[in-house]
């Protein structure tokens, strides 16, 4: 039977089906990943194979060596997590792949690597937003959260507030208008000669500075919108850093760090709570690998509680790009009929959350 048959086949049994398995791929940046998750939920393997220490000899990612690295981690990777879910091929529903945002080279080591498996088994295959797949990660560690929410995403890439309508139906309601989050982290870890990847880095080292020490700026926190911008906070310790080393004078990279980083999570937490209230929101969740941050996780905590807000963020694990948040993400598509033909090709700079509400 000619594939496209196949799929329509499966799709139909797929709505009767109690239980649906998916194989996840995840290549978007430096780490290669794929997980099998069952029901979109339960994760029965999440492998990651990071090329961190590779990239952290050039201080951040190079995207060639990113490619080639995928190319040989792959077909491995894939084995390692069908043999830790313990289960065959046989057994999927279907494939789930990031399509993007991301590296080009990147996506695509990972987008035909899911074509060819798709083919081969004559599973649907399901591309992937990757912001979309971070905001899944908390259904993973959240089973019990459903839409609406409101998530902020902070990742490598993205710094985003988005009204989670319902599964698939995303609003933007903020932007950053330059620099991301952990763009940011990273630049400003770089100038403090810390190692890449620089949020965990910082994250580490500000936990023995004073927060308070430098007064960096916080861009937008008063006024009246949701948007982000973290580039002049980039320069404004580029440039204290630089004064103190022109008088020759000393200073603790502890307390920059620290000061660096309430910066960053006044400005996010602020943004977030005042959010929520404007939308009318009860719930709100963080994503991407600043989630992982501990000053972020404290602070936002803190002020969920005050304001009455439910807080979710994901594992750290699931924070970082992972395989398992796209297979969540795969099966909410999949369930609702979403499925992409063989044609589908990569989207390095594109991704489906860009909706603004109130629409400008
Ligand atoms: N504990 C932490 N504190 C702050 N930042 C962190 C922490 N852990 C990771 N990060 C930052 O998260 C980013 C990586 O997250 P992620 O993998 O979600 O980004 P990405 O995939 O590169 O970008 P995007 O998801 O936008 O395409 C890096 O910038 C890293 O420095
Ligand atoms: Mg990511």
């Amino acid at each position: 039977m000619p594939y496209f048959c196949e799929i329509k086949k499966r799709l139909n049994e797929i709505k009767e089906k109690d239980e649906i398995i998916i194989l996840a791929i995840e290549t978007s940046c430096d780490e290669t990943s794929a997980a099998v998750v069952k029901n979109g939920r339960i994760v029965l393997s999440n492998k990651i194979s990071s090329q961190a220490e590779l990239h952290r000899h050039y201080g951040g990612v190079v995207p060639e060596i990113a490619s080639r690295k995928h190319v040989e981690a792959i077909n491995p990777i894939i084995d390692e997590a069908m043999n830790e879910a313990g289960i065959g091929f046989d057994r999927l529903d279907g494939i789930g792949v990031t399509y993007g945002p991301g590296l080009v080279g990147a996506l695509l080591v990972g987008l035909s690597t899911a074509k060819a498996l798709a083919y081969a088994l004559s599973l649907p295959l399901v591309g992937v937003d990757h912001i979309e797949g971070h905001i899944s990660a908390n259904y993973i560690s959240h089973p019990e959260l459903e839409p609406p929410f409101l998530c902020l995403v902070v990742s490598g890439g993205h710094t985003h507030l988005v009204w989670v309508k319902n599964y698939g139906d995303y609003k933007v309601v903020g932007m950053t208008r330059d620099d991301a989050a952990g763009e940011a982290f990273d630049k400003v870890a770089r100038v403090l000669g810390l190692p890449y990847p620089g949020g965990p880095s910082i994250d580490s080292v500000a936990k023995k500075g004073n927060a308070q020490a430098i007064q960096f700026p916080r861009a937008y926190i008063d006024e009246d919108h949701f948007d982000f911008s973290f580039s002049g906070l980039k320069t404004a310790v580029i440039n204290y850093l630089h004064n103190l080393k022109q008088r020759n004078e000393a200073y603790r990279i502890e307390d920059v760090a620290a000061s660096f980083q309430q910066a960053v999570v006044d400005v996010l937490v602020s943004k977030t709570i005042k959010a929520a209230a404007r939308f009318g929101l009860s719930k709100i969740a963080i994503a991407g690998g600043v989630a992982a941050n501990s000053a972020l996780r404290n602070c936002m905590s803190l002020q969920a509680q005050k304001h009455g807000y439910e807080l979710f963020y994901p594992q750290p694990v699931f924070c970082t790009d992972n395989a398992a948040m796209i297979g969540c993400a795969a099966y909410y598509n999949l369930i609702h009929g979403k499925a992409d033909d063989l044609y589908l090709n990569v989207e390095p700079s594109f991704s489906k959350i860009t909706a603004r509400y109130p629409q400008k």
